[in-house]
C-alpha cells in the first residue's frame, strides 16, 4: 500500500515536471511568435490548409466560403527560387494560381508586383506549417496568419495554439476550414497568381467594400 501511494506520488511529481517541461516555453507570447528554421526540403511538397486569420480586406468573406485550400511547392532550376501551386475552392468552383517565390534561410519573399515576406512559428504538430506573412502594397500594410498540414486535419491542441498566437498578434480570431469536402484535383490550368492578388491587393474601393463583407459575414456567420 505504501509502496503505491510513493509510486503514484512519483507519477504525479513526473508528470507535472513533464507538463512544465512540455508547456512552460510555450505560454508566453514571445515564445509562441519566435521564428523557428525550416529547410528548403521540409517545406517543399503539398500542404493542406487548415486555418488562419488575415487582415487582408475581403479575407475573412472568402474564408468563410472556401472549402478546400492547398498549396504545393516544388523545386525550380533556381537553388532558391520555388514554384507555388496554390489551388482553392471557392463556393464550388476549383481554381489555382502558379507563382514563382524566393526561398532562403527560413524566410519566403516575394518583392514584385507588390511585397510579402513570410516566416514560420512554433507549432504543436509535427506535420504542421505554421506560416506569418507581412504584406505591403503601396502604403497598406497587411498581415496574415495561415496554418497548414500534410493531413487535411490537425488535433484540437494545435488549433488552441494557434488562437493563442492570433492573440498575441491581436489578429481577428482565426477561421477554420471545413474538412468534409473533396480537395479540388491537380490537373486544372493555373492562372498567373501573383496579378490577380497583386489587382485585389491595389484596389482602394474594393479594399473599403471588402471590409464592409467581412464585417458582416463575421456578423452572420456566427
Ligand atoms: C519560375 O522560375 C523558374 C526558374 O528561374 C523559371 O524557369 C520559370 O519560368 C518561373 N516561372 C514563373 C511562373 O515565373
Amino acid at each position: 500500500m505504501k509502496m503505491c501511494a510513493a509510486a503514484a506520488a512519483a507519477v504525479v511529481v513526473l508528470l507535472s515536471l513533464f507538463s512544465v517541461g512540455l508547456s512552460a516555453p510555450l505560454t508566453s507570447c514571445e515564445s509562441l511568435l519566435k521564428p523557428i528554421t525550416i529547410t528548403r526540403e521540409e517545406i517543399l511538397g503539398r500542404w493542406m490548409y487548415i486555418g488562419g486569420s488575415s487582415n487582408i480586406p475581403g479575407s475573412r468573406s472568402v474564408a468563410h466560403l472556401m472549402t478546400s485550400v492547398w498549396v504545393d511547392l516544388s523545386a525550380t532550376s533556381q537553388e532558391n527560387v520555388l514554384s507555388l501551386l496554390q489551388s482553392q475552392k471557392i463556393y464550388g468552383d476549383c481554381s489555382s494560381f502558379l507563382y514563382n517565390v524566393t526561398f532562403q534561410n527560413s524566410v519566403m519573399l516575394i518583392e514584385e508586383p507588390f511585397f510579402l515576406k513570410e516566416v514560420y512559428l512554433p507549432t504543436e504538430c509535427p506535420d504542421c506549417l505554421l506560416a506569418i506573412e507581412d504584406i505591403v502594397s503601396g502604403t497598406d500594410n497587411f498581415r496574415s496568419l495561415l496554418l497548414f498540414s500534410r493531413s487535411k486535419s490537425v488535433p484540437p491542441a494545435m488549433i488552441e495554439m494557434l488562437k493563442r498566437q492570433a492573440v498575441c498578434l491581436q489578429m481577428p480570431s482565426p477561421i477554420i476550414m471545413k474538412t468534409d469536402e473533396e480537395p479540388c484535383r491537380d490537373d486544372i490550368t493555373p492562372e498567373e497568381g501573383l496579378d490577380t492578388l497583386n489587382k485585389l491587393l491595389e484596389s482602394k474601393m474594393g479594399l473599403r467594400v471588402a471590409r464592409v463583407l467581412d464585417s458582416l459575414f463575421d456578423y452572420f456567420w456566427n
